[in-house]
């Protein structure tokens, strides 16, 4: 039977004035690249995607937002109806606490931004997880890869938690292809040597389809 599945996908823009912004790098390729898959494997997708200069997958339904308030709103809007949420998109945590409405001139030598966290979908997602609904988050990490995925795993409330180890040269951000750890709640672990981002994603989800099957 078809699912719903909700993909999150690219980075977060948050405005500092109408010409300037700050972001994360993410190009969007693993979030697309799972919504067609789960589409090639006869599922019914939403993306919602973040600024990214990929073509719209075919047969899926793409929301484009630009700053994390709005993937925040889209997201918890469709969460309820859906079987099963992947978050892969690279959520800004800050954004500019007042963006200026002019362009800011460099008429001083230093200026200075205050930063207000910004909601974070996944654990709100956690929190809102409905029986039987997967959850599944990705974790972006340079060093104590995989003490901090698991500590994510947990404290997001994520059935299963995706660990790119972004340190690792050639992989990651704007590449094709990816190395991934993929780990559950119930213990399980998988990793994935270097492989098209495509063929990662695929083993994700039949990973994660097995297990819910
Ligand atoms: N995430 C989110 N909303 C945020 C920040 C992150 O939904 N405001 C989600 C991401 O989509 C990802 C997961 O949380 O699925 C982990 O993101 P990551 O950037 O690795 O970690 P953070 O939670 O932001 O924590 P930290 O930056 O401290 O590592």
């Amino acid at each position: 039977m078809p699912l719903k599945i909700l993909i999150t996908a690219g980075p977060t823009l948050e405005a500092i004035d109408p010409v300037r912004y700050i972001s994360n790098h993410s190009s969007g390729k693993m979030g697309y690249a799972l919504a067609i898959e789960s589409r090639k494997m006869g599922h019914q997708v939403f993306l919602v995607s973040g600024p990214v200069s990929l073509k719209k997958p075919e047969k899926v339904t793409l929301i484009s937002v630009t700053t994390a308030k709005e993937m925040y709103d889209t997201v918890v809007n469709l969460a309820p109806e859906m079987d099963i949420i992947i978050k892969a998109a690279a959520v800004a945590d800050y954004r500019v606490q007042k963006a200026a409405l002019q362009k800011i001139k460099k008429s001083e030598p230093e200026m200075q931004l205050t930063l207000v966290k910004n909601p974070d979908v996944l654990k709100k997602l956690g929190k809102l997880k409905k029986k039987n609904q997967i959850l599944v988050g990705f974790a972006a990490e340079t060093e104590n890869c995989e003490k901090n995925a698991l500590q994510k795993l947990a404290s997001k409330n994520c059935d299963w938690l995706v660990l790119n180890d972004v340190s690792k040269p050639g992989i990651g951000f704007n590449s094709n292809q990816n190395a991934v750890t993929l780990y559950s709640r119930w213990g399980d672990k998988k990793e994935w040597g270097l492989a098209s981002k495509n063929l990662i994603a695929r083993k994700i989800l039949l990973a994660i389809l097995d297990r819910h099957s």
